[in-house]
């Protein structure tokens, strides 16, 4: 089926080629001419594992090309895909500016029946406005469905996500438009779950309220453990077997940060009060979350007494492993703060650093990981990459001053870090 998807960030680039990849033929449209050259050059502008051999395959295969025309897409495409950003307005609310123009756009190219999707992360009951918006700037009277089909796909493992999906949500009004998207999805071989747009709306900002709830609740559970001598991995590890909870989401660390978590909680929070709702406990969420860099911060300063001119080494500056994406990066906000306080630093990330330095001008970029301890008065791990466990801890502690150690994800072990003489501070042990 012809698809076209208006939007290539992280979600419509992503989405366009897994589509191609299960044998669709796609057209991936952007308003930015400049990212369209660098796609239809060979160029990727976001990192994601797996994307580049997939865009080149397809792109290869003549099943994937970019557009910078909307028109050029809904002439082609029966169903249309709405991937634009919602990005968060400054009272916590979310600037639907992008996905009305594209309404707008689309009414304007109409001529014959098309399913027009909405991916975008958008409050319920905006379905309904996209719906009535091209009813509105329709030149003609064409037949068209809206449908609303959130995206659950996780930075650093969008691929992944959505060639494997633990289900698809189709939103719709009528029956019409369900089929056509129950082919398009049937290469998945995904569970379908088909209901009405609102709830299907709902259900994209419930998911990540409840993962960033899960979050929240395990940070606060070390605040416990750390005042009782628990463990917080132990608490974790008890409580996440019971299948009604699941152990996933249970890591205690920096707390969430990332492009999605922050702003849809903020989001969801402002939705439910437009409802006439007050969402106490969604905000409970994001005090926890704050309050637990606050912490963090606080457990430095304790361990190192003055922070002042203190050369720090920290391992770490995407939001989460397997990306470089910077954006509301709990990392990041360490490194400022740090920096704020007086602190000489040393960064170190796999893959994040270019996007970083222009957030931290006057930190020291390591292009190796086992270069990072030297001169350093202590070392801060402030994202969970799995190969900061490879760190060779016995050439850091010859490297450093004194070897120091506060662990913001809990990569390492607490008691071979005191065997090896360090002292070792971390989250919820
Ligand atoms: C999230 C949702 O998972 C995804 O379904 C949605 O489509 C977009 O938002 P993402 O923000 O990419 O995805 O990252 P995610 O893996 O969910 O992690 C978000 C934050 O939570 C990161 O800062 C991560 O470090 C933190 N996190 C995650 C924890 O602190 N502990 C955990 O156990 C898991």
């Amino acid at each position: 089926m012809d698809i076209a998807i208006i939007g290539t960030g992280y979600v419509g680039l992503v989405t366009g080629a897994c589509f191609a990849e299960v044998g669709h033929r796609v057209v991936c449209v952007d308003s930015d001419e400049s990212k369209v050259r660098l796609l239809q050059g060979g160029g990727i502008p976001i990192y994601e594992p797996g994307l580049d051999e997939l865009v080149r395959a397809n792109v290869a295969a003549g099943r994937l090309r970019f557009s910078g025309s909307v028109r050029d897409g809904v002439e082609e495409a029966l169903v249309i895909f709405i991937a634009v950003p919602t990005p968060p307005l400054p009272d916590g609310g979310v600037d639907l500016s992008f996905i009305e123009a594209v309404a707008r756009e689309i009414a304007g190219c109409l001529t014959e029946y098309r399913i027009v999707v909405d991916k975008s992360t958008v409050p319920v009951k905006t379905g309904e406005k996209v719906a009535e918006t091209i009813k509105r700037y329709c030149k003609s009277r064409v037949d068209f469905d809206v449908v609303s089909n959130p995206e659950f796909l996780r930075e650093g493992f969008a691929v992944q996500d959505l060639m494997r999906p633990d289900r698809v949500v189709i939103g719709a009004r009528s029956p019409r438009p369900v089929q056509r998207l129950k082919e398009l999805y049937a290469p998945f071989q995904a569970p379908v779950i088909v209901t009405d747009i609102n709830s299907a709306e709902l259900i994209k900002h419930a998911a990540n309220s409840f993962l960033a709830l899960k979050i929240s609740y395990i940070n606060a559970m070390a605040a416990l453990c750390e005042a009782s001598g628990a463990n917080v991995q132990e608490v974790a590890n008890g409580i996440g077997m019971d299948k009604r909870i699941g152990r996933a989401f249970l890591d205690a660390g920096l707390g969430f940060g990332g492009s999605c978590f922050p702003k849809d909680l903020s989001a969801f929070i402002k939705i439910a009060e437009q409802l006439g709702y007050d969402f106490a406990l969604l905000k409970e969420v994001r005090n926890i979350n704050a309050q637990q860099m606050d912490r963090f911060i606080r457990k430095i300063a304790d361990t190192l007494w003055v922070i002042k001119d203190k050369r720090i080494g920290v391992l770490g500056l995407a939001f989460k492993q397997n990306t470089d994406d910077v954006r509301q990066s709990p990392a990041i906000e360490v490194c400022q703060r740090l920096a704020r306080e007086g602190a000489i630093l040393r960064v170190h990330d796999p893959r994040a650093m270019e996007k970083a330095k222009a957030l931290l001008p006057d930190a020291t970029f390591v292009e190796e990981m086992n270069d990072l301890a030297e001169g350093c008065d202590a070392l801060v791990v402030a994202t969970e990459w799995p190969e900061f466990k490879q760190l060779d801890l016995d050439r850091a502690r010859r490297l450093m001053t004194h070897p120091i150690m506060i662990d913001g994800r809990n990569l390492f072990d607490p008691n071979e870090m005191e065997r090896l003489g360090f002292i070792y501070k971390s989250i919820g042990r």
